[in-house]
């Protein structure tokens, strides 16, 4: 099968977030499966652009329509990737390749990504690389199902398109006047963009692509509620028929804790207590807090944005530091108060919090390795990926039942038995509080259960295979429909 997959980012090029993630071993997964040829185009950020590691050539140049403009597109083609998956980049200095810094919060975001979105469609007519799917990725790429079926139809007649829902909060919102301004569609498409006279990119996906995914069976269900779905509510309610959760994976061949080269120690399901215990002790030394084998070490990794359950956290931090002997560890950026709230509580227990506000991935497989308990009270949260990461280290993951964190972390009992980790239903910082006391009584006061808990997280199999058979079910469904 020809499979285009369209994203925004994708490890190793440029990652923000778990997209970014699973656009590294979804297309990979894809690839390894008989008979496949998979394609994966990404912009080219000024920071891809200026790694000397990608080497690429040009193979075409063409304009992209966006309503009276006519942008330049290059395609970048990646001549060092061995497993399989052919990589291009979009080339525009304006939009791309010029500009410094984040890759998403400029104020042109839409149309930056309408560009993106033609451009790739452009690109697969351009190479004569006529596709039986198209997988695409949250609002960035959500123009390409409303697109291929406004004006591409003539030039991919065949080609189905699957829009995949990694997080609803983030739409692509845009005044009115874009539709007639930048996408230039026929009028008819006018109505399934609008919300409320705004322009409204995912709306337009949900109701143009043939199916729509999300990242976990439960938050599939979730999304017909207003609580989750930022106002999509009924536009998702109506596509119903054609929306199914697939569960994301991980790269299991990256998170390993058998071969990281991120970690002072290597160890296995079989044998972890030790090899774990050193991660613990270097981890502690490289964040500045006290080496105690026995003090249960609380970690984070995440975003410090809203939804990740952080006004739990900092709600009931004093009390839980007041109550529990416990060290705390945070690695993250995002919003400012955040970031100001977690600093100051390690000024104010120093040997107790330790507050790491950057981006650091080698130190954060030291985090999934190094710690006891891994926190994520996710408001909501569509998959997750770092409560999997944690669990492939032996960390026990203490999580809001919510998303994907629902699906992948069952809830063990109080005396640890049959789940994967401990769990809290309602969203508030008592409950976050009560379950996460559980995790620490278990530590403390029966080890043997506790190990046998991390064991049984160790054994998990959240490779990619799976998800990516899934895939391949819905994309032939798309072809006989
Ligand atoms: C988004 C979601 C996260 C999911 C990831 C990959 O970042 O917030 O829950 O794991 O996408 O699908």
């Amino acid at each position: 099968m020809r499979i285009a997959i369209l994203a925004s980012e994708g490890a190793p090029y440029v990652k923000s977030g778990g997209l970014g993630d699973v656009m590294e071993a979804l297309p990979a997964a894809l690839s390894r499966i008989e008979g496949n040829e998979v394609v994966l185009i990404l912009p080219y950020y000024k920071k891809i652009k200026e790694n000397p590691k990608y080497e690429v050539e040009q193979i075409a140049q063409f304009y992209v329509g966006l309503g009276w403009r006519q942008q330049y597109a290059g395609v970048m083609k990646l001549t060092n990737r061995t497993d399989g998956v052919q990589v291009y980049f979009i080339d525009n200095l304006y939009y791309f390749g010029g500009r410094d810094g984040a890759i998403y919060g400029d104020m042109d975001d839409a149309e930056r990504f309408c560009f993106f979105s033609k451009a790739c469609l452009d690109t697969l007519v351009n190479l004569d690389f006529i596709p039986d799917v198209i997988q695409c990725n949250d609002w960035q790429t959500a123009l390409v199902p409303t697109a291929l079926k406004a004006q591409y139809g003539p030039l991919l007649p065949n080609t189905r398109c699957m829009f995949t829902i990694h997080n609803v909060e983030y739409q692509g919102w845009a005044h009115g006047d874009f539709f007639d301004n930048v996408l230039a569609l026929p009028w008819e498409y006018r109505g399934r963009l609008d919300m409320g006279g705004s322009v409204n990119l995912m709306k337009g996906a949900i109701e143009c692509a043939d199916l729509v995914t999300t990242v976990s069976e439960s938050y599939a269900k979730e999304l017909m509620y207003p609580y989750y779905a930022h106002g999509l509510d009924r536009v998702l309610s109506d596509a119903a028929w054609k929306l199914t959760g697939i569960t994301n994976g991980i790269d299991t061949g990256t998170f390993n804790p058998e071969t990281d080269p991120a970690l002072p120690a290597h160890y296995s399901k079989k044998a972890f207590v030790k090899g774990k215990a050193a991660c613990k002790a270097a981890l502690q030394q490289e964040v500045g807090l006290p080496q105690k084998a026995d003090v249960p070490l609380l970690v984070m990794v995440t975003r410090l944005a809203g939804h990740k359950g952080l006004d739990l956290l900092c709600y009931m931090a004093r009390r839980l530091l007041w109550e529990e002997d416990c060290q705390l560890l945070i690695l993250g950026t995002g919003e400012a108060h955040y970031e100001d709230y977690f600093r100051e509580l390690a000024e104010e227990f120093p040997d107790r919090v330790s507050a790491q506000i950057t981006f650091n991935l080698g130190l954060a497989a030291r985090i999934y390795a190094g710690g006891d308990l891994y926190l994520m009270p996710s408001k909501s949260e569509p998959c997750g990926l770092s409560q999997m990461n944690a669990m492939r280290y032996g960390t026990v993951p203490v999580v809001h039942a919510t998303g994907g964190l629902k699906d992948t972390v069952p809830g063990a009992d109080e005396n640890g038995e049959n789940g994967l980790g401990f769990t809290f239903q309602s969203y508030n910082a008592d409950d976050f509080l009560a379950s996460l006391k559980r995790g620490l009584h278990l530590y403390r006061n029966d080890r043997k259960a506790f190990r046998a808990l991390q064991k049984r997280g160790m054994e998990q199999d959240f490779s990619w295979d799976v998800p990516a058979q899934k895939y391949m079910d819905l994309f032939h469904k798309m072809l006989e429909q």
